[in-house]
């Protein structure tokens, strides 16, 4: 059993990661996400004819409600429950959303984030769009590390998955990021089978390229219309096969980072490394050192947990840290032991990747 104090499950994992979705919000619809446009309809619709896939769910999009703004947590709560949860040996922080640059004035929640001695890394995952214009202000409050989401270099494929013609913004983004010397920046590309696999090798030479880290990752049953179909993921080994034939790749030393979910490689001539990220094909779940915190105040223990756990009642029923604390022990020992895609008793989470935080 976990001692109190730290953040340690029944299956011997401590949790060090904490990912912390400051709004449900986007102004994307991503069709891996919120595939809300009628482009998404179409493409699934197309792919399910294709493929004689039953679709347990239908074809029409489900429209997602927002939170209204009183259900999210205020930048003081989540403070606290940052502060809390690395009091118990959380390291890593990561500020996601929906599109966490969408809510007003976050820089501030970022440089209090910044400031916890315990947060040791502290990064941002966003779709890019108003990055440019944040940037200085997000360096300036302390933030060193961001992940962009970069699925398509081709205008109109961009838009096709992205629900916005928004190429050229992610792109000045990403050169702003650099210009200021954000290290690493990354690029997280989803890779869908017949919509963005062709694009595998210009992705990764735009980030050898630019200097940047490719992360591929496989496409999971996140998306808010439930259409998701296992023919759609590209397996992180054709992912590595096509790189490797096309660059050439050196496996990097991970002998120090058994939680890191990306397999890494480097390109053998030296032109930097890109991730594979095979969540559906090679789970894995027994090294996760990670929860996550909604925009609403529920903990998750797992990106495909069926169950939440509301922290709003202790944070705003006067509840002290120590109650917190003890709150956060005991939900972490429940952590499920792995996700269960694939097997026949899986069943998708009711919340999309943008209520969960990636
Ligand atoms: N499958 C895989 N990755 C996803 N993301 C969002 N939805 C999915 C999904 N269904 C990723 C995006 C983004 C991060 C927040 O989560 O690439 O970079
Ligand atoms: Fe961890 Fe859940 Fe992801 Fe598995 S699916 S790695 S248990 S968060």
């Amino acid at each position: 059993m976990a001692m109190h104090g730290e953040l340690q499950d029944s299956h011997g994992r401590m949790m060090r990661d904490l990912r912390v979705s400051i709004t449900d919000r986007c102004n994307f619809r991503c069709l891996y996400c919120l595939p809300e446009t009628e482009e998404a309809a179409n493409f699934y619709r197309s792919k399910w004819d294709a493929l004689r896939n039953p679709h347990p769910a239908g074809l029409e999009p489900i429209k997602y409600e927002w939170k209204p703004k009183s259900h999210l947590l205020t930048y003081e709560e989540i403070g606290r429950v940052v502060r809390v949860a690395v009091g118990l040996g959380i390291e890593k922080v990561r500020v996601t959303g929906g599109e966490p640059l969408l809510r007003h004035g976050m820089e501030t929640l970022v440089a209090d984030l910044a400031s916890i001695p315990g947060v040791r890394d502290l990064a941002m995952t966003t779709n890019g769009f108003r990055f440019a214009q944040k940037a200085e202000a997000l360096r300036s409050a302390g933030l060193r590390r961001v992940s962009f989401s970069l699925d398509s270099l081709d205008r109109d494929n961009f838009r096709k998955m992205t629900g916005r013609d928004a190429l050229a913004d992610v792109l000045a983004g990403i050169a702003t990021a650099k210009r200021l010397g954000f290290a690493p920046v990354k690029v997280n590309a989803v890779v869908i089978r017949g919509l963005n696999d062709h694009e595998l090798e210009s992705l990764a030479d735009f980030a050898r390229r630019e200097g940047v880290v490719m992360r591929f990752i496989e496409f999971m049953p996140l998306d808010s219309s439930r259409a998701w179909m296992r023919d759609l993921v590209v397996p992180g080994r054709e992912i590595l096969a096509r790189l490797q034939a096309r660059f050439g790749l050196k496996p990097a030393d991970q002998s120090g980072q058994p939680s890191e979910t990306a397999r890494r490689w480097i390109f053998a001539d030296g032109g930097g490394e890109a991730g594979i990220i095979a969540p559906v094909t090679e789970p894995f779940c027994g090294h996760c050192n990670r929860l996550r915190l909604t925009a609403d105040g529920q903990l998750r223990t797992c990106l495909f947990s069926l169950e939440e756990h509301d922290l709003k009642p202790l944070l705003r029923g006067g509840a002290d840290d120590g109650a917190l604390a003890a709150r956060l022990v005991e939900v972490v020992r429940g952590k499920e032991a792995g996700h269960r895609i694939g097997q026949p008793d899986f069943v998708q989470p009711a919340r999309s990747m943008s209520c969960i935080g990636g």
